[in-house]
């Protein structure tokens, strides 16, 4: 398992990830997505909405505001309950959760748990309220008092019958939402796995009382085979069940989707069955009752509801991981992300094998430009191909295709009109017309490497 400061030092030097703020010394725990990790967290979105929204016909989506009426947490019990356990010591000034010492380290040498020192002076636990607060409106008193979501699912609740009813929706049905959530965290930390500012990809699939057993474990196997579809290997996932002890204060049932993180097994998505709670207490404190009229019983009931809930950033995080390689090539060593086609910032890279000669750059512009009509396209002559190869590799494109003196001619011989395409993983090599290039490209784009390989391959340079 590759370490974490080789991802985070990976993210900086390549356009992934940076610090947020970092010319001021930085801002703790958020983190800025630079131009490739945008677009890979963009296509990690993208896959799950497509998957989960677009090609199943029992869900729809919504975009809910950040802030809600104050009183959506005092219903859902985030006022009361989203609490963690703090504790201080008084001689290090370090505050850490109570029920993770253990996994927690004393900024005194020699590295400890806190406590363990002589000198540590820790305080009794006490809750800390994990909600970030803000005032709404220019009049900062109790009555403007507002909240940043700490999860995206309340806003599903509160629209449940807007959707259902605009939509004229049938059980059972599922609403899915991207965006943002924040938890003021007591012990953020390792990287953008945990995190102050996070983005979260949620569903509420509303189902019949008595039918929820059996659409938990639906989605719980959906969501688990869904990782392994974009190159998760599987033997870096588990499932883990909530002890009773755990189970938030609204499951019936959870199990979380864990991956092997650097730091060892951690939550990569929690799938839940939180019951009818949401809607029973949104219908209490709204006074408005939140049912759905059955057709078939002619009775009104309050669904039940299975939860899937991933983070947007511990996906990516898990698919930059999983993603890592380093190889000897050569006696070189060569980094690799091998992305799935999908995820992968950039899709193909257009190299002109000399840059000096205008023939070549102007074909592999107009190739370049042509390519991009369809896929995430760069261009790049900033370097001999062997390091160009080498930096498309780190960044996981999947595809180069290099322009060449035989593709454009010169004085001595016609032009083949013909590119070489290269794949990243087994760095075999194809030749191919410029005329079909973009048909080709579909073909490799949908995995048909092998295939496209035993018509044009080349031998392996
Ligand atoms: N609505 C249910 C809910 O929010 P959760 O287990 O607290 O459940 C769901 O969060 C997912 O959101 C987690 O599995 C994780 O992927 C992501 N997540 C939660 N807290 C996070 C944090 N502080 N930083 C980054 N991601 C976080």
């Amino acid at each position: 398992m590759v370490e974490m400061e080789k991802i985070v030092s990976l993210c900086k030097r390549r356009g992934f990830i940076f610090q947020s703020s970092e010319i001021y010394g930085g801002t703790g725990s958020c983190w800025d997505y630079g131009p490739l990790g945008v677009e890979l967290k963009n296509n990690v979105k993208r896959a799950w909405w497509r998957d989960c929204v677009q090609n199943r016909g029992d869900m729809v989506g919504l975009d809910a505001s950040i802030l809600m009426h104050p009183r959506v947490w005092k219903a859902s019990g985030h006022l009361d309950h989203f609490t963690d356990p703090m504790i201080d010591c008084k001689v290090c000034k370090g505050r850490f959760r109570a029920d993770k010492l253990e996994d927690a380290r004393c900024p005194q040498k020699p590295s400890k748990q806190p406590g363990q020192h002589d000198a540590c002076a820790l305080t009794e636990a006490r809750m800390f309220n994990l909600m970030f607060k803000t005032f709404m409106g220019p009049v900062e008193d109790d009555a403007a008092i507002a909240y940043l979501r700490p999860e995206t699912a309340q806003g599903i609740f509160v629209n449940f019958e807007n959707v259902q009813q605009s939509m004229r929706l049938k059980l059972p049905f599922g609403i899915a939402q991207i965006g943002k959530s924040f938890r003021n965290e007591i012990t953020p930390g390792n990287f953008t796995f945990r995190t102050r500012e996070f983005e979260q990809m949620e569903i509420e699939f509303f189902v019949m009382p008595g039918t929820d057993e059996d659409w938990h474990q639906r989605w719980l196997d959906e969501r688990f085979a869904w990782y392994p579809r974009y190159g998760i290997r599987k033997e870096n996932l588990r499932l883990r069940e909530h002890e009773k002890d755990e189970l938030a204060h609204y499951a019936k049932r959870t199990a979380d989707i864990e991956y092997l993180f650097p730091m060892g097994w951690s939550e990569l998505e929690g799938v839940a069955n939180r019951t009818d709670y949401d809607l029973k207490q949104h219908a209490q404190f709204s006074g408005k009752m939140l049912e759905y009229f059955d057709e078939e019983s002619k009775q009104k009931v309050v669904p039940f509801v299975i939860e899937p809930s991933a983070g947007a950033d511990r996906g990516t995080l898990a698919f930059l991981v999983d993603a890592y390689r380093e190889e000897e090539v050569k006696g070189e060593k060569r980094v690799v992300l091998n992305f799935h086609r999908e995820l992968a910032p950039i899709k193909v890279a257009v190299l002109p094998l000399l840059k000096k000669n205008p023939r070549i750059v102007e074909t592999a512009h107009k190739l370049c430009a042509d390519l991009r009509k369809r896929w995430h396209a760069v261009y790049d002559d900033t370097a001999s191909i062997g390091r160009l190869y080498r930096r498309q590799d780190e960044v996981g494109t999947p595809f180069c295709v290099t322009v060449d003196v035989q593709s454009v001619g010169d004085e001595k011989s016609a032009a083949d009109d013909q590119v070489t395409i290269r794949d990243r993983d087994n760095m075999q090599q194809i030749r191919v017309p410029l005329a079909s290039l973009t048909a080709v490209m579909e073909k490799l784009m949908e995995g048909e490497w092998a295939q496209i390989h035993g018509q044009h391959g080349l031998a392996r340079n």
